[in-house]
């Protein structure tokens, strides 16, 4: 073969490979049916169910913002099947802050009332959207994003699914101000001073 054809080889083989690496978007492949608890010997059915969410038909809209999970901490079974599942409930006027999850993509479905959402991608543009009851909106993995509810009167409620047992939240507020990150380090980085760092600091603070 001449070399060309070599070198032709050689790079359809490392594109092959980045895109097979790049496509592997979900939790690493398990060699077993499920993975049971360490120690059991056999589980029974009980085991693939969980009813830790039972508790939201029963209760009122929350007074703030409230994410109850279905991750692989929360349901065990979850371990190696690449799915999750959060209910998130919004009273009127709240906000799901600015957040990522850096191992999943996240499909988000309005059960009641409607939310304005949007992400953000890699190159900084910002896509939204306002939903209605019974809409879809996906949130590619990793990427910054938000959903708020705009209506002054009445509560809106979302099913999110993951596309990891372990989706894992990163919340931007949280993780630049409620850290203990110098704070001449963050004004500099925000273009600002060091009062205002601790004002947005200031703002975590244990309620007394
Ligand atoms: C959401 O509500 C549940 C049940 O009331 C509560 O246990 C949980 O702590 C709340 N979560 C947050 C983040 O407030
Ligand atoms: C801020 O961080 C502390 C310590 O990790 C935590 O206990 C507290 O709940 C956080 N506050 C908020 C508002 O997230």
């Amino acid at each position: 073969m001449a070399p060309n054809t070599l070198t032709l080889i050689f790079l359809l083989s490392l594109a092959v490979f980045s895109i097979t690496n790049v496509t592997k978007g979900s939790d690493p492949d398990i060699l077993t049916d499920f993975v049971a608890p360490p120690g059991s010997n056999s589980v029974d059915g009980t085991f693939f169910a969980f009813n830790g969410l039972r508790y939201i038909f029963d209760s009122d809209t929350p007074a703030t913002f409230n994410v109850s999970k279905a991750s692989m901490k929360e349901f065990p079974a979850l371990n190696g099947q690449s799915v999750s599942y959060a209910v998130l409930r919004y009273p009127s006027g709240s906000v799901n802050p600015t957040h990522t999850h850096p191992r999943a993509s996240e499909l988000l479905f309005v059960v009641e009332g409607s939310l304005e959402v949007g992400f953000v991608d890699t190159t900084n543009k910002l896509y939204t959207r306002s939903l209605q009851l019974g809409d879809m909106f996906i949130f590619p993995k990793g990427l910054v994003h938000y959903q708020y509810n705009a209506d002054a009167k009445n509560p809106a409620t979302a099913l999110s699914a993951f596309g990891s047992a372990s989706a894992g939240t990163v919340s931007l507020p949280a993780t630049l101000f409620n850290t203990s990150i110098d704070d001449t380090i963050l004004a500099t980085a925000f273009k600002t001073d060091v009062a205002t760092i601790q004002t947005l600091k200031a703002g975590f603070a244990a309620k007394a």
